[in-house]
Order: structure tokens, then sequence, then C-alpha cells
């Protein structure tokens, strides 16, 4: 959802492309006939959901970068080549088509006027299945998704190779959450309140237990933002009161970068916090998933809890820093932060050492016994 080593959102770059004009583009780079297209939420970036009419009816997602982000072609292609490497491993990430000189992906012009912005432009399968924001998730999902964050950052560290793999080391990229402590030049989009006190807590915490102990940590390549839009799932059994999901996509690589195993587990945690009805549960679940492929040492599990209000500052200041600077999305940044800041001031209400508690404990009981294996399935 972000981009750039700063967190201005792209607004004056995203791609603005009217339906007909992004079928076109399909026939042109592609060369394949859009029977249907229809636009999907971005933030960013321009993405059409786009049926063709070749054999069989085939669906892509249609990603028309913003032109900032286009300018870094090697970061895009990391991206896109960790994807096809994921979806031959068997994860389920989307994969290119490739355009009819056989790349996978395309600079073109937004328009034919001379000067006119550059788009990078790839078309991806389309993959089945509801963001994990339109479920009630339950125990059996987040250990799921806890699972597969795991297993995916394990086999991207430890088996992808491609050139283009070292623009990963993002420096100040504003989502690394390494860089929690450049939130300060933000924090004044928060005015003077209560909000504004916890996140000056978080920084300052941040930068006094978690940074000296980042060399500490195991590094790896990280998704980055595992957030309930970016995981589609699908239910496997039919029974209402039961369901037992599958992740069925793993979607919005544009966030990766070089990092930490725990950075994974608690931006994951952090963004299934947000909706869920039981939000101090999640933790215990997620982790549980993650710790059954990799254990967390005592120093990163110590890290865990500024960790996720350390997301939680930097989703909540971006946001704040974004209204300001596009008043007329004020109301829907407002919204979304609402249980976001709710979450946060909760967590140090309650203090560290009693959320560790409650997360900790749930996850030493699936060591015990497994809950997760014992839901009888359909
Ligand atoms: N390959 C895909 N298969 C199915 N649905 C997709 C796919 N790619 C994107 N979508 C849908 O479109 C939404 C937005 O896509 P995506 O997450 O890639 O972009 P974004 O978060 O808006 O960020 P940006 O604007 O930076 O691309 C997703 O939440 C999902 O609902
Ligand atoms: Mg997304």
């Amino acid at each position: 959802m972000s981009s750039g080593n700063d967190c201005q959102p792209q607004l004056l770059t995203k791609p603005t492309l009217g339906e007909r004009e992004a079928a076109e583009l399909v026939d042109r780079v592609f060369g394949l006939k859009v029977s249907w297209i229809g636009s999907l939420p971005s933030y960013d970036d321009q993405n059409f959901h786009v049926r063709v009419s070749a054999a069989g009816a085939e669906e892509y997602v249609l990603k028309i970068t913003n032109s900032e982000d286009s300018q870094e072609p090697d970061l895009i292609e990391a991206q896109t080549r960790a994807m096809m490497f994921l979806s031959a491993e068997g994860f389920p990430s989307a994969t290119p088509y490739l355009t009819k000189d056989g790349h996978i992906m395309s600079l073109e012009s937004g328009d034919t006027r001379p000067g006119s912005k550059k788009y990078m432009v790839r078309l991806l399968s389309y993959l089945p299945g509801t963001p994990v924001a339109k479920i009630t998730t339950n125990a059996q999902i987040l250990y799921e998704i806890g699972r597969l964050a795991a297993s995916m950052d394990k086999v991207l560290s430890e088996k992808f190779q491609h050139p283009s793999v070292k623009s990963l080391h993002r420096g100040r990229f504003i989502w690394n959450l390494a860089n929690v402590p450049l939130l300060d030049q933000y924090i004044y989009a928060l005015g003077q309140n209560k909000h504004r006190a916890v996140v000056e807590q978080v920084i300052e915490q941040f930068k006094g237990k978690v940074i000296p102990k980042l060399s500490s940590f195991r590094a790896c390549i990280n998704h980055g933002d595992l957030n309930d839009h970016n995981i589609l799932v699908d239910s496997s059994c039919a029974s209402l009161e039961n369901p037992q999901y599958r992740v069925s996509g793993i979607l919005d690589f544009s966030d990766m970068s070089y990092g930490y195993y725990v950075f994974e587990v608690a931006i994951a945690i952090m963004y299934m916090m947000i909706e869920s009805p039981e939000p101090l549960g999640v933790g215990g679940h997620v982790l549980a998933g993650f710790e059954s492929v990799l254990p967390l040492t005592a120093e990163e599990r110590g890290a865990l809890f500024l960790l996720v209000s350390g997301r939680f500052a930097q989703s909540l200041v971006i946001a704040a820093h974004t209204a300001l600077l596009y008043p007329e999305n004020k109301e829907y940044l407002t919204i979304t932060a609402k249980a976001g800041w709710k979450h946060l001031m909760t967590m140090f209400e309650m203090g560290q050492e009693a959320v560790e508690r409650t997360w900790f404990e749930t996850a030493q009981a699936y060591t015990q016994h497994s809950p997760v294996l014992s839901v009888q399935g359909c």
C-alpha cells in the first residue's frame, strides 16, 4: 500500500486510466482481448479485474504501478520474481502473464502526449477467495496465517535468488518496522492529545529497547504488509458455526524489504487485531502458527509487544499525516484509524507484561495439546 522511502502518498502519481484505456492496454501489451473489466480498490496504484475471451474464462488483475514507484524497475522485478518463486514453491501467490515480447512487465506511457508519465504494467493471475477483512476470524485461520507468514519468509530468505533481490535493502523505507523512529518527523500530524502521548512513548521505548537489539534478531526478507485485505481465504467447510478456512491468496508484495522474522509476525498480529471482536486474543494464535515453523528466540519474543505497538504507531501516524495532506480522504482515514487507536490504547493500559502473558499462554497451550488439530472437520 505504500511507496518510496518517505511517507508521501502517491495521489499525484497514481495512474488514472479509464476502463476502456485499460482494456486497450491489455490488448496492446499482452495480446489478450478483454471481455469484461472492473476497478479493484487501490491505494497508490491502479488495479483492474479483467476477464479475457481466450479459451476458458481466464481472469487477471491488471496492475498499473504509480509513476514514482515505476522508476524503480529493479524493485518491481524483485517483488514479481518473489511472487513467481513462491507460487512455484506451492504458495497461493499470483504469477505474471507475459507480455507479447515475453517480459514479466512493461513500462507504458499514460497517454500519447510527449513527456506523459510512465507506468509499469503487469497482468497478474486472479486469485480466488474473500479478503480476511470480510470474515470473522477464528483461532484456526489466525494460526494458519501465522504458519504461512513464517513458511513464506523462511523459504524466501533461504532459497530465493535473483539479481534484483538486492533492491530489497530499502534503507529508510517508512513501512519497514526498523524505521519506527522516523515517525518523529510526522508526529506533529496527531496534534496534542492522549493519542500522541502514547505514540511518543512507543517511539521512545522502541528507540531504547528494540533498536539496540536488532542485530540479535534473525534477518530475513519480509512480505511486510500481511494486512486483512492482502490475505484471501476460502472456506473448506459448509458448517456455519465452525467454518474452516484456507488461505487462497497472498497479495501485494509492494512493501517487501529486508527485515527480521519477528517483524512479520508482529505485522500480522497487528492487522489481525484491527477488526477482531477479541483483539487481545489474536496474538497468541498467530504466534503459535508462526512458531510451529520458526520458534522465536527469547530476545525476539521480548520485543514483540513493542513491535506490534510500533506497527500501530506507523499505521496511525502515517494515516494522520496523509489526512492533513489530502483532507478529502480524512473521513475514510479517520474511520479506519478508529479501531487502531482503541487497540493501541488498550495495549498500553494493560501494559506489556499482561498482554504478553495472554499471547504466550495461548501459544504455549498449542505445544501441550493442539487446539487447531482438535477442531473437527466437516
Ligand atoms: N491477484 C489478485 N487476485 C485477486 N484479487 C486481487 C489480486 N490483486 C489484487 N486484488 C484485489 O485488489 C485489492 C488491492 O490490491 P493490492 O493489495 O495489490 O493493492 P493496494 O493494497 O491497493 O496497494 P497499491 O495501490 O499500492 O497497489 C486487494 O485487496 C484485492 O481485493
Ligand atoms: Mg493491498
